[in-house]
């Protein structure tokens, strides 16, 4: 948190079809705990959070991101943000502490970007299986690839220019990395965080209103080769094998649910204090930048977004 009373990057609602199918997947695959269900939503959380939820499967017709949503530190901070937000030009909104299991009531926006994306900070506490006391480091009884939480995620869309500036000036969220034209007029995605970690957020130049990733924390290299072993053992369609992220320094796979929602399992990276300068990446290294051994970017990279 920086300051900004913006805790974390805290729930993601995905929208899938096939929905048993893409259940199992982040259930037993991934390996997500279950905590809550109703007829059109799943809620799930990994075994190293200690809320209630971090991502939401939503029954849908078509793959995507219904939401983003970000825990502050106390209600009074929704206060604030529905001011600040509210002043910058987007259209602000309450959601109501009936609208999902296990949730307080939240304030939400549409981004410049078109993104839904909402700010909370009561929801039901649920706590880990290794406990506060004497914990062992982790719990038995993990299935699939078991991250310890929901990282980060890449959202696209056209004005990342204004998006970016509700995030960095008015949110108060550090750009730890961004990628510019050669020339460096214009901007091609940025890298944006609240916390010490690289990035909580991070949005491209692309179609309006999608997600390119949602991104999973591992502990380290290995994790991420165990990971693509169990991808293939489940022949989960692989859309990069382990390598390494120029930009953030990450280890890093991608691959995709069900739906095509893309998901990565991510480890690395650097801690990020608020008086960091911004690294920038020119579009002619933007290869290197994304894959940093390969050193140039894959076609579906580019082209695949939900
Ligand atoms: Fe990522």
């Amino acid at each position: 948190m920086n300051g900004n009373g913006i805790e974390r990057l805290g729930r993601i609602q995905l929208r899938v079809f096939d929905f048993e199918k893409s259940v199992d997947y982040y259930t037993n695959v991934l390996g997500l705990d279950i905590t809550a269900r109703d007829e059109n939503r799943v809620y799930l959380k990994a075994w190293d959070e200690w809320d209630h939820h971090s991502v939401i499967l939503e029954k849908s017709d078509r793959a995507g991101v219904d939401h983003v949503a970000f825990k502050v530190t106390n209600n009074d901070v929704l206060d604030t943000l529905e001011k600040k937000i509210g002043d910058f030009g987007c259209t602000m909104e309450r959601v109501s502490n009936k609208d999902r299991i296990g949730e307080g009531q939240a304030i939400r926006t549409t981004l410049p970007t078109g993104h839904k994306i909402e700010f909370y900070h009561d929801i039901e506490y649920v706590g880990v299986p290794t406990g506060t006391l004497n914990p062992h480091p982790w719990p038995e009884g993990q299935r699939g690839i078991s991250p310890h939480r929901l990282d980060h995620c890449l959202l696209s869309g056209d004005d990342i220019v204004s998006t970016k500036r509700l995030f960095k000036d008015v949110l108060g969220f550090v750009e730890t990395e961004k990628v510019v034209t050669v020339d460096g007029e214009s901007l091609i995605a940025t890298w944006l965080t609240t916390t010490m970690t690289g990035h909580d957020i991070a949005l491209i130049k692309g179609p309006e209103a999608k997600i390119h990733h949602v991104g999973f924390f591992l502990d380290n290299w290995y994790d991420i080769l165990r990971a693509s072993d169990i991808l293939s053992r489940y022949e989960i369609e692989i859309d990069v094998t382990p390598t390494r992220h120029g930009i953030t320094r990450g280890q890093t796979i991608y691959f995709f649910d069900p739906s095509g929602n893309r998901n990565e399992v991510y480890t690395g990276g650097y801690a990020v204090y608020s008086d960091f300068p911004t690294i920038t990446w020119t579009e002619d290294k933007l290869g290197q930048g994304i894959f940093y051994h390969r050193r140039q970017l894959n076609e579906a990279f580019t082209a695949v977004f939900s």
